[in-house]
């Protein structure tokens, strides 16, 4: 387990109440059965599958946001389900989230600097200013951009703000939910490769979740389909869009195909 960052073993979760007042009342719905999956330290891995699916219910998991019935998910070769309030608050520090919407995720009424300085209050880190500014170019903005308020910045430079506020930690694990496709396609690469260049600088490792399986191909190590609650398939990524094992993987490849023929 060693060279895992992340392993997760048999992970089990049922969601038993509506999701919302407004919903009919649903059935318990099992909704990761059986997860299994090991992160290497600084790699990419990416979660794809159709809608509801079960990715960002297992990135919760990861994420300590909600809690599975069974399983176990060890990080650094410790059971974060085990993890009294110190630990969690510990491990919170190492693992980030990125979210999908740049333009709802950022408080309207902060200035850069304090959307930025915020985690480094919460984990009472030391010589705040210099990490600060330190993150701000690391994502290609400047000193100057902290004094400004959200609404001054497009969406592309918004979810560098974002990633700035995920990193500012120096975090060592970031789970990237569906981080790009709020954005422009020419605005969507230059984050992608802003992620690539973070990732070798920061020896980050990232759980990436994407429908977009280009995407998925240029950016990934390796790459996990799940289908239904169930992880099918976990492969390097030139293997799996060459040689798809997987009959639900071939379904998934095939439809990229002909959507990008027509
Ligand atoms: N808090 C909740 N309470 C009840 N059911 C939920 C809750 N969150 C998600 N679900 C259900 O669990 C299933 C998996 O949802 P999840 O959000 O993990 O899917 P997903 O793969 O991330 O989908 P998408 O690609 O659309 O983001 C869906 O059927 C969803 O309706
Ligand atoms: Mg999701």
């Amino acid at each position: 387990m060693d060279n895992f960052l992340i392993s997760i073993k048999d992970l089990n979760k049922t969601y038993s109440e509506q999701k919302s007042f407004l919903a009919p009342k649903k059935e318990a719905q099992h909704v990761l059965k059986g997860i299994n999956l090991d992160i290497e330290k600084a790699q990419i891995v990416s979660l794809v599958g159709e809608s509801g699916c079960g990715k960002s219910t297992l990135a919760n998991c990861i994420l300590k946001l909600i809690t599975p019935e069974s399983g176990k998910i060890y990080f650094e070769g410790k059971n974060i389900l085990e993890f009294n309030k110190k630990e969690t608050f510990e491990y919170r520090k190492n693992i980030q989230m990125i979210f999908q919407n740049p333009y709802s995720s950022l408080n309207p009424k902060m200035k850069i600097k304090e959307i930025l300085q915020e985690p480094l209050i919460i984990h009472k880190e030391d010589k705040q200013e210099e990490k600060i500014k330190e993150i701000i170019s690391l994502v290609g903005l400047s000193e100057d951009d902290l004094k400004k308020y959200p609404h001054e910045f497009s969406g592309g430079q918004r979810q560098r703000i974002a990633i700035a506020r995920a990193l500012v930690l120096k975090p060592k694990f970031i789970v990237a939910d569906e981080p790009v496709s709020a954005l422009d396609v020419s605005i969507c690469a230059s984050i992608i490769n802003l992620l690539l260049e973070l990732r070798e600088k920061l020896n980050l490792t990232i759980l990436f979740i994407s429908h977009d399986l280009n995407l998925v191909r240029y950016l990934s190590d390796k790459v996990a389909v799940m289908n239904k609650g169930e992880i099918v398939e976990f492969s390097n990524t030139d293997e799996l869009f060459s040689n798809p094992k997987d009959e639900y993987t071939k379904y998934l490849l095939s439809s990229i195909r002909e959507i990008k023929i027509g």
